[in-house]
């Protein structure tokens, strides 16, 4: 019998609950024989109608003192106090499975080496891309491959209001109101909008890729606030969609390139049909070229189900605990803006000069008295800086993803 603590009551908590109950019997066999039994659910608010009231507990130290608890899904949220008692429960010899994408970006270096030191599992599935498979495939099925590029959409909030912008043509603030009453968004939606929520989970996913930690402070960021129904038309135009992309290019010398942005992406680019609320991530491999990992990124059980995934993977792993994760770089791993070169999507009012000068040749999409909108060659990101400046005004420039 494995007893585990589930803290955090909400969504993914009780979806972890619910999955546990309903599929014991297909658990049990994943476990080679042993049962999962949750022995107590951590929470500061009351559950008086819930079936099992008697699990429930406001007091960490139960857990934490409890010899038979022997893994944790912590799916509180937030840093603190979830980094605290992660920590205390790795201290005490206990394996934590992670939802919490914005503590392990934070703090992951720090709990997987206090695993690690306290021959524990510290695992974290559901992190990103909810209940899409992608921290295990990284890290075991692609473990033969050097991984060169990342690209994916990685926040659901923002794909379904970009993809209700460009179908239904409503207006952001409209569609963002009606991703939160769908229940999509973080309590603070800025996490989604402005891009944090992707850029953790890039970051998470280019430490794992490269086996260095990725400071998830060190990625430039841009969200969707001041994407407009005018770009979204012209994007159209240029037989494209745009997306909220988390990028990550591996260079060699172990240098790598972030980036959180939204990106021009041209319709024969599969991630350009990632629509509504879902994920996916683009992996390519130096062996087995590009692999696309899909479905949803948020939600009850799907997210839960990654979370679960975990709990057995430690039942499974007591003893001889896995190894996913990363350590500490020697020295700066952040690649120049120069390194990588992209092309940009450039929407400008000024007509004045004549464009093929500043960026070299541009394709335009649209041309006339008012307004210029093209794109541009690929440049590096001091030669775009340059040449945007060049122009009086612009009033959208984003990077085409290829
Ligand atoms: N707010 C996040 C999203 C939830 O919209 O993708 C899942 O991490």
């Amino acid at each position: 019998m494995a007893k585990i603590a589930i803290m955090g009551f909400g969504t993914v908590g009780s979806g972890i609950y619910d999955i546990i109950v309903q599929n014991s019997k297909k658990l049990r066999r994943n476990t080679y024989g042993e049962e999962i039994e949750v022995k107590y659910i951590l929470d500061i608010r009351d559950f008086p109608e819930h079936p099992q009231k008697e699990l429930f507990t406001k007091d960490f130290d139960v857990i934490a003192n409890d010899p038979e608890i022997t893994v944790a899904a912590e799916t509180m949220g937030g840093l603190h106090p979830a980094y605290e008692f992660t920590k205390s429960l790795l201290l005490a010899g206990k394996s934590v499975v992670t939802s919490n994408k914005e503590l392990v970006a934070t703090y992951g270096t720090e709990l997987l080496e206090l695993a690690s030191q306290n021959n524990v599992n510290y695992m974290f599935e559901a992190s990103v891309g909810g209940g899409i498979p992608v921290i295990r495939p990284l890290h075991q099925d692609l473990t033969a491959n050097k991984i060169t590029r990342i690209a994916g959409i990685l926040n659901g909030t923002t794909n379904y209001i970009l993809y209700q912008m460009f179908t239904n043509n409503r207006s952001f603030e409209d569609a963002l109101s009606d991703a939160q009453a769908k229940g999509y968004a973080e309590k603070n939606p800025a996490a989604d909008i402005e891009g944090h929520d992707a850029c953790r989970k890039i970051a998470i996913l280019a430490s794992l890729a490269s086996g260095t930690a990725v400071d998830y402070r060190d990625i430039e960021t841009d969200g969707i606030v001041n994407i407009t129904l005018d770009d979204v038309k012209y994007a159209e135009k240029a037989g494209s969609v745009i997306k909220l992309i988390g990028y990550a290019d591996f260079l060699p010398g172990g240098r790598i390139y972030a980036v959180v942005s939204p990106m021009l992406v041209p319709r024969s680019n599969l991630l350009s049909s990632v629509n509504d609320v879902y994920n996916a991530i683009m992996v390519t491999g130096n062996c087995v070229g590009d692999l696309m990992f899909y479905g949803a990124g948020a939600g009850k059980l799907p997210t839960a189900s990654a979370v679960v995934a975990d709990i057995v993977d430690c039942v499974r792993h007591r003893e001889r605990p896995k190894k996913i994760g990363w350590e500490k770089p020697e020295g700066d791993i952040n690649a120049s803006r120069d390194d990588v070169t992209f092309s940009y999507f450039v929407r400008t009012p000024d007509t004045s000069d004549n464009v093929n000068d500043i960026f070299g040749s541009v394709k335009f999409i649209s041309e006339d008295g008012n307004e210029r909108v093209f794109i541009t060659e690929k440049l590096g990101g001091s030669d775009a800086e340059k040449a945007f400046s060049a122009l009086s005004s612009v009033t959208t420039a984003l990077r085409v993803l290829d």
